[in-house]
């Protein structure tokens, strides 16, 4: 027993905050950050208007549409997030609410931003064991509202966003390899009632370091090549991060795509909305072989290879 992605979703705030803005409120310059990060601009949430749960719902809304379903088909939600509005109750069952699947059952996972990932390979575990038929994952995230506008080190990197997929049992397999490093976790920190802190340098090189080595496992795991692999959809942290995994996996950057230019690092909402970006625009089609792959606070990380 396997899974496959039936549908995806996405849902971007309409503000949309260049790097030319944020060059009127700190010292940095278009220039710098393209060359370190790769990124342009990024949508930022907006007074009440826009929340973890309204985008959340908005991309849930489109994947399960795209999915051909309806709210009541869907047996659990979980949504990934690292930056809910309230401690209690979860956004899963908010967007529960929202949605109208009363019949769902729902929580939340913090993994940053391997969370989405993360979340999906809790789906496949339920599915595969028979527990659930149709799950809806969801990565939804306002870093905005976490960060400190005035660092320059990391103000720079986040937007906001939030993905979606349904998912359901079929013959296809998932394969995933997890992990975490307690230990370097005072790299990426957020505490209660404060905002973001960040090693860059460390980050980068965890980056670097663990993911060519977890996607390789993966792909030992599933009996699989590198080269067989179609594409490589990795979390939207930077561009160099991206560079450079590509190198260290010796594939060429072609078979990784990226929005990260427009959208910056949206935690765990990046890799469903590329996904869903790429499915949208038949970038992605069926039969071929994915990569995802996810890194970030906690450390987290993970990668998982399925044949879309
Ligand atoms: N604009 C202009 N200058 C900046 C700047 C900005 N936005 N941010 C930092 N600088 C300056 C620093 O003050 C420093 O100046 P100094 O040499 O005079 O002290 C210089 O640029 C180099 O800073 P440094 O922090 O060493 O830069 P870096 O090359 O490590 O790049 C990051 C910084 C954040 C882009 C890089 O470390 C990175 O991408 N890390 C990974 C972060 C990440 O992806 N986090 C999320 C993971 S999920």
């Amino acid at each position: 027993m396997g899974i496959k992605i039936l549908g995806t979703g996405s849902a971007l705030p309409e503000k949309v905050v260049t790097n030319f803005d944020l060059m009127k409120t700190m010292d940095t310059s278009d220039e710098w950050i393209r060359e370190r990060t790769g990124i342009g601009a990024r949508h930022v949430v907006t007074g009440s208007f826009d929340t973890e749960t309204t985008l959340g719902t908005n991309a849930a809304r489109r994947a399960i549409e795209a999915a051909g379903l309806l709210a009541c088909d869907i047996d659990l939600i979980l949504v990934a997030t690292c930056t809910a509005d309230d401690r209690l109750p979860c956004v899963a069952c908010k967007i529960q609410a929202a949605l109208g699947a009363g019949q769902a059952a729902a929580f939340d996972i913090n993994a940053a931003c391997a969370g989405f990932l993360i979340g999906l390979s809790v789906a496949e575990g339920y599915l595969s064991s028979g527990a659930f038929a149709n799950v809806l994952v969801v990565g939804t995230e306002t870093v905005s509202k976490i960060i400190d506008w005035s660092d320059r080190g990391s103000a720079i990197l986040f937007g906001d966003g939030a993905g979606a997929c349904v998912v359901t049992r079929s013959d296809s397999a998932f394969t995933f390899a997890l992990g975490a490093d307690g230990e370097g976790g005072d790299a990426l920190r957020c505490s209660h009632n404060s905002t973001v802190t960040m090693d860059g340098q460390a980050v980068y090189r965890f980056a670097t370091r663990t993911v060519p080595k977890v996607i390789n496992e993966v792909l030992a795991k599933a009996g699989m090549k590198a080269s067989e692999v179609d594409k490589y959809v990795l979390h939207q942290a930077n561009m160099r991060i991206i560079g450079s995994i590509a190198k260290g996996l010796k594939e060429p950057i072609e078979k990784f795509p990226t929005n990260i230019e427009n959208v910056g690092n949206m935690s765990s909402a990046s890799i469903p909305v590329l996904l869903d970006e790429l499915v949208r625009d038949g970038k992605i089609v069926a039969g071929e072989k994915i990569v995802l792959a996810g890194f970030g606070a906690g450390l987290t990380y993970g990668a998982c290879v399925m044949e879309y």
